[in-house]
């Protein structure tokens, strides 16, 4: 068997030792005689899973008593409108700074369910940067405040915390989700898809401060209602159980890593090694980031010299290095350097981009 080294913005890789230990227990988990697959998302197995899940990710996030932490579904599109749904009540709408495609993304949802304004924005064909606060227009009256704390196209990452003072900060974690240490306590709302640090694809992980549920506009589905979900522990129908119990195993390994310090602590030694790599070949590989906003899970760069991404995704592949082309958008390349990544592999790839840089410079 081969494994690849697999760079890929989502679904991506995960932790080898979860797959091992998710192929060992497939056809009888614990002495249940049953994969979890088959498990009634009712019984006692399986109640055991679910809440080993969640006591995990609030230790490894430190997550306070008055958040409720739900597993849901419909990706983190669906939070982009959930969000509105539930948190747009009686004030101004939604404040939302757009960094990139996918805060595009919210605030158009969002601008269908209510008031949306464009409180800061990164402006077309600009570098790739989180503009400052001082330039941002935010209205004390609004609902929440919404930004996408790292946008996995353009590779821009929020690396502080705007003050929004009463009015809640909402975040789309999706693609930097257990990354880094954070405080839960500056955000009202954090949401992210599972399928780049979590796990398998299926699963929303949101998690909210307890006095913003129990508001959902009246004639919204029932199913989108987080206080629902929450009084039901994320159980209002049927929750996606498989990838729930795999998201608990990814939660144990990184316990067993060090926890959410130590793994950021890699991560940043992964994003030195390639943006290092990038930088010294600089003229041969082009940032469209400004360097302080340069994402530490999605590396993206394109090649100056026109016609020469088929041969560097090719010798890529020959390293096997795989799912190194950018975001069919904006084209280019994108290297994802999530936790389950190895800094070995990383300098791997580092070290391809000196060799094609000097090759073809
Ligand atoms: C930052 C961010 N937000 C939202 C999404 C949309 O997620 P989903 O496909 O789970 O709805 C993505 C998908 O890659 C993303 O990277």
């Amino acid at each position: 068997m081969t494994r690849v080294i697999n760079f890929g913005a989502g679904p991506a890789m995960l932790p080898r030792d979860v797959l091992t230990q998710v192929a060992a227990e497939m056809l009888d988990w614990q002495g249940s005689g049953m994969s979890v697959m088959e498990m009634g998302h009712r019984s006692a197995a399986y109640g055991r899973i679910l809440t080993a899940a969640e006591s995990d990710l609030r230790e490894l996030l430190a997550i306070p008593a008055n958040y409720h932490v739900l597993f849901l579904q419909g990706g983190a599109t669906l939070q982009f409108a959930m969000v509105p749904l539930n948190l747009m009540r009686g004030g101004s709408g939604g404040d939302y700074v757009v960094t990139g495609d996918w805060s595009a993304r919210a605030a158009r949802e969002a601008a269908r369910v209510g008031t949306v304004r464009i409180a800061a924005t990164t402006g077309e064909g600009a570098l790739g940067h989180i503009p400052a606060q001082n330039r941002w227009q935010l209205d004390p009256a609004a609902d929440y405040v919404h930004l996408c704390a790292n946008e996995t196209i353009a590779g821009v990452e929020f690396n502080w915390v705007p003050q929004t003072g009463t009015v809640p900060l909402v975040a789309d974690m999706s693609s930097n989700f257990l990354s880094r240490a954070i405080d839960i306590e500056r955000y009202g709302l954090i949401y992210a898809g599972a399928q780049k640090n979590v796990g398998p694809a299926g699963l929303t992980i949101v998690i909210v401060r307890d006095d913003l549920v129990g508001y959902l506009r009246s004639s919204a589905p029932s199913l989108f209602d987080y206080a629902a979900q929450a009084a039901a522990h994320s159980m209002v129908n049927t929750p996606p159980t498989f990838a729930i119990y795999i998201a608990g195993l990814v939660f144990k390994w990184l316990k067993g890593q060090g926890g959410v310090k130590a793994i950021e602590a890699r991560n940043v030694e992964k994003a030195a090694l390639a943006y290092a790599a990038i930088d010294s070949a600089a003229g041969f590989y082009v940032s469209a980031v400004a360097p302080s906003d340069r994402s530490r899970m999605n590396v993206t760069f394109t090649i100056a010299r026109p016609g020469l991404d088929a041969a560097f995704l090719a010798g890529a592949r020959e390293r096997a290095m795989v799912q190194l082309a950018g975001h069919r958008s904006v084209g280019g390349m994108r290297a994802s350097l999530y936790n389950a990544m190895p800094v070995d592999d990383v300098a791997k790839l580092a070290s391809y981009l000196g060799e094609f840089a000097r090759s073809n410079g």
